[in-house]
């Protein structure tokens, strides 16, 4: 999720754009670009403040330009893979924002016809294939247009070349891009954080929209249409609200782009009707895969969980034995690694230290080393042989929501991946992968009951301690489910496996004592009924996450609070989105700064 900002006006381009891009900083950055007409492109690793200090006090007198700050997700976050990137003659000049699916086909082609690539990125192509189209027709509209036919996936771009200096066109196809109409001057980026100090009439983009930008005329069209109607909008948000989408806090915003991230962990990587996973960063260890014989998923805190969540889908569908160890102590035990071993490191940050360490040490011993990161070029992205990618954007908030959900899925997509490779059939490969499939439009479901989640919340805010329970599927996400609330709004909660009851915490049950039980309609239902049972029958209040159309629990429970069915090893991800919206209306109902709780760290680099 990259941060992309233009203008075209009657003012010097430079200030206006460096300072729109510091206040894109928040979607997150490993490297920054600009390009002015006259001035040409600057481009530097790191954030605005290594771009403005590699321009200086330019003299350039440009009113216009584009420029972007970069959250790799194809090649490393360095100079040469930074935006905007050129055409072979530099007279084109293009960011993106998004992931072109179909990048490699189009970079094979385009260099058969000669041209030369300088980065490892899927954005360039766009670049030379708009040089390609304007050979046949000089028309920088239309060989905008004829490119945008070509591409598959996901774009905010920016276009301009140096034979229209102040025209600026912008398409949109899955990433946000919004116009701001001012006087004498027009603004575009990814959203109005930075537009909004200048003007507060926008129009948004929708998909497959595209805009012809100078500074006194802006017109909207598809690919088939000249022109179209968008209306404009005034937006009253402050700049803080902008960055958080209009959200009161990152940790909302970030959760309601679940469905999203879903769709980007899973973009290319599912081969529909054939129930295979196409993951390019296990390619090159395709081979070695199939002789492994046990795998350690290592990973701390939510990570740690995901991989719980991973263990029974890896060993239920990818048909290996996996053993899911805390990288803390992982690392300071003496495991017995085999060549035949696999170890598979999962970290949001990939800078965490416990897990890095893990996996230095399986590296010492000869293991298989992989990776499931979201950070591109992260160092635990670096230090893996193979991996895979979340592509879920920045996560902002301290509390991991969007990229534990997107760990799951990615888990899922490796499991589906072995397991293809050895036993599972095509028939239950294609079950699994429709259900996954599915799976933006449930969790789109689930983040319309937030109201009914607030409610529930209200009614147990005194309540000092939780007790969070689950079988199977559902006791990983007990442990997720009590971690959130713990980190957001201080309070004491534990995850247990709900079969455990009998051996201890049920004595610590009184009408004083809620326990969350999740208990969706699968394959141990019953097991988890009798154990709500024993805990309604020494007065505790049971809160179920249970599947929609289960009325019994309503006769049990205090208070239900449903998800949609879906397939059983996928009930962790709807109903993980449920406990963190608890975990959100609990502890913001408590006045509490969700976002950056106490005494915690997005990335704990220290040991
Ligand atoms: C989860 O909400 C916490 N922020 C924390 O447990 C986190 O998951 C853990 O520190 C691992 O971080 P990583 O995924 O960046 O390695």
């Amino acid at each position: 999720m990259c941060g992309i900002f233009a203008y075209t006006g009657d003012k010097k381009a430079a200030p206006i754009l460096l300072e729109g891009l510091s206040l894109l900083e928040y979607r997150g950055y490993d490297s920054a670009g600009i390009y002015m007409p006259d001035f040409g492109v600057v481009k530097t690793p790191g954030a605005v403040a290594e771009l403005t200090k590699r321009i200086g006090d330019t003299a350039s007198d440009a009113q216009s330009g584009i420029a972007h700050l970069r959250w790799a997700t194809h090649g490393e976050p360095n100079e040469v893979n930074a935006h905007p990137h050129a055409d072979c003659n530099n007279t084109v000049f293009v960011i993106h924002n998004g992931i072109i699916e179909n990048f490699r086909e189009l970079r094979e082609s385009l260099e058969k016809r000669g041209h030369k690539f300088v980065s490892e990125t899927d954005t360039e192509a766009i670049s030379h294939l708009i040089e390609e189209f304007l050979k046949k027709d000089n028309d920088f509209e239309e060989a905008v247009i004829g490119t945008l036919q070509l591409l598959r996936g996901t774009y905010g771009l920016l276009i301009t070349s140096t034979k229209h200096p102040n025209t600026i066109i912008t398409a949109r196809m899955g990433s946000p891009v919004v116009i701001g109409l001012g006087e004498g001057e027009n603004f575009i980026a990814s959203d109005p954080t930075p537009i909004l100090k200048h003007t507060k009439k926008m129009v948004f983009l929708s998909d497959g929209d595209v805009a012809i930008v100078t500074p006194t005329s802006h017109r909207v069209r598809t690919l088939t249409e000249r022109e179209i109607a968008r209306p404009s909008e005034t937006i009253e948000w402050d700049v803080a609200e902008a960055s958080r989408g209009g959200y009161e806090h990152f940790m909302m915003k970030e959760i309601m782009e679940t469905p999203e991230v879903i769709e980007n962990a899973l973009r290319g990587r599912l081969i529909p009707g054939e129930g295979l996973a196409k993951l390019g960063g296990l390619e090159s260890v395709k081979e070695r895969l199939k002789s492994i014989d046990r795998l350690i998923i290592v990973g701390c805190g939510s990570a740690y969980y995901s991989g719980l969540v991973g263990e029974y889908l890896i060993e239920g569908f990818g048909g290996i034995p996996v053993e899911v160890e805390l990288a803390s102590e992982f690392r300071y035990r003496k495991p017995i690694i085999s060549p035949n071993t696999a170890v598979l490191a999962v970290s949001q940050s990939g800078e965490t230290l416990d897990t890095l360490e893990a996996l230095r040490e399986a590296k010492r011993q000869g293991a298989l080393i992989l990776g499931v990161v979201n950070a591109v070029g992260s160092t635990i992205a670096r230090e893996t042989e193979a991996g895979v990618y979340n592509h879920a954007g920045p996560e902002i908030g301290v509390a991991s929501t969007k990229a534990m959900i997107s760990q799951i899925v990615v888990l899922s997509l490796i499991a589906l991946f072995l397991g293809r490779d050895r036993n599972l059939s095509e028939k239950t490969g294609v079950e699994f992968s429709d259900a996954l499939r599915s799976l933006p439009e449930l969790v789109s479901k689930v983040l319309t009951t937030t109201d009914a989640i607030k409610a529930v919340t209200e009614k147990y805010k005194n309540a000092r301690d939780f007790l969070y329970i689950g079988r199977k599927f559902s006791f990983p996400v007990a442990l997720e489910g009590a971690l959130k609330l713990k980190e957001v709004s201080y309070v004491h909660a534990e995850g247990y496996g709900a079969g455990e009851m009998k051996h201890g915490p049920l004595a610590m049950i009184d009408e004083h004592f809620p326990t969350l039980a999740i208990v969706p309609n699968d394959s141990v239902y019953e097991k988890t009924i009798s154990n709500i049972i024993e805990i309604t029958t020494r007065k505790g209040p049971v809160i179920a996450i249970a599947t929609e159309g289960d009325t019994e629990i309503t006769k049990i429970a205090n208070d239900v609070l449903y998800i949609p069915k879906t397939h059983e090893a996928l009930t962790p991800i709807l109903s993980i989105v449920v406990l963190q919206l608890f975990a959100y209306h609990f502890a913001t109902e408590k006045g509490l700064n969700v976002d950056r709780p106490r005494n915690l760290a997005k990335s704990v680099t220290v040991e």
